[in-house]
């Protein structure tokens, strides 16, 4: 059955700024509070990893040091491993996440090592989370697909899973990297990973590719999922899934859970003029359908 109410992960600083070149650091700051100032309880703010694999996220520093920190409001950042956990805590996250995947070709790709090495890797990012009382969160990526290997198996999807609870992750976010998902598929994945991690403990992360992704939130919440991912004005892609577009829209996933009575805590106007901001100073438009049909309200 659907849950009542949802708690919305914003990863449009991150995930959507991760793909774009030059956006100033008073850029990403001013989106992040005005995304609080919407009602965001959760913010994934930015990314410790190499500047030499994704620049992008090398102002990330700046930008936690920059951000109004609203009471109750998580600031989250991607930590691969030690030298990014304690980048991320100096910085000041309230929380950090690692990412594994499901499919060994994507890892070699996007982390530089095999799946059972990220574990090993995870291991001591999660006993120093622990001893610092730093919550952590686990991304499985690819887990319906594979821009390297193609078909995804739904079991190995929920190994990997359930290895990041195993370890400690108190969330694991299901990502459909490419957004080549389709209901059929994600039912199938959601079969074997609701098997080994509670619902409770689940999130989904739809990138919109296809044009399916709400739809496969659709899904998610039919099963009782009540996690959910997005970006604002669909910013985005990965850097290392070639031609994935942007995830799910915050916009339009709000509009989603106002047409069901879920509630969500975010208010749909003032997230609507944070994604005209945001692709304002991208020079371009939102490719979130509600933010365009709210373009009016959205007039700087
Ligand atoms: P590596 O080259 O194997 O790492 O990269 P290394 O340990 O051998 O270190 C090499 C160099 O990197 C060294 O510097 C390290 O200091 C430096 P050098 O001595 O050559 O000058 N280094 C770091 N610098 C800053 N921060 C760090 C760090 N670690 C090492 N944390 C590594 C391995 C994991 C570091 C690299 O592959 C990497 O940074 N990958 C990140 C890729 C990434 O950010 N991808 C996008 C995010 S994932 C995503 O978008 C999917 C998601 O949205 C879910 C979904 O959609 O499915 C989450
Ligand atoms: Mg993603």
């Amino acid at each position: 059955s659907f849950p009542k109410q949802v708690r919305l992960v914003e990863v449009g600083p991150r995930d959507g700024l991760q793909n774009e070149s030059s956006v100033s650091s008073g850029a990403k700051i001013q989106l992040i509070d005005l995304l609080s100032a919407a009602g965001h309880q959760y913010i994934e703010a930015g990314a410790f990893v190499s500047p030499k694999w994704v620049p992008q996220m090398a102002d990330s520093a700046q930008v936690f040091a920059g951000i109004k920190r609203h009471h109750g409001v998580t600031y989250a950042a991607l930590t691969p491993n030690l030298q990014g956990y304690a980048a991320a805590k100096a910085a000041g996250a309230t929380e950090v996440a690692i990412f594994g995947a499901a499919s060994e070709a994507f890892s070699q790709k996007n982390i530089n090592c095999s799946v059972a090495e990220s574990l090993q890797r995870f291991a001591p990012v999660l006993e120093a989370a622990k001893a610092d009382g730093i919550k952590v969160r686990g991304y499985v990526s690819c887990v319906v697909g594979c821009p390297y290997q193609g078909e995804v198996t739904p079991s190995d999807v929920a190994f990997v899973a359930k290895a990041l609870l195993d370890m400690g992750c108190y969330e694991i976010s299901l990502g459909d990297t490419i957004g080549v998902g389709t209901p059929a598929k994600v039912n199938a994945m959601l079969d074997a990973v609701l098997a080994v991690v509670p619902k409770e403990q689940l999130a989904v992360h739809f990138h919109d590719t296809y044009g399916q992704a709400l739809t496969n939130i659709y899904v998610a919440l039919s099963r009782g999922i009540a996690v959910i991912d997005s970006a604002v004005a669909g910013l985005g892609g990965c850097p290392y899934a070639a031609g994935a577009s942007g995830n799910v829209a915050t916009e339009d996933v709000v509009y989603l859970l106002n047409g069901l009575g879920i509630a969500h805590g975010v208010d749909l106007t003032l997230l609507a003029q944070a994604g005209w901001f945001i692709t304002r100073e991208l020079g371009k438009q939102p490719s979130s359908k509600v933010g365009l049909a709210l373009q009016a309200k959205c007039s700087q």
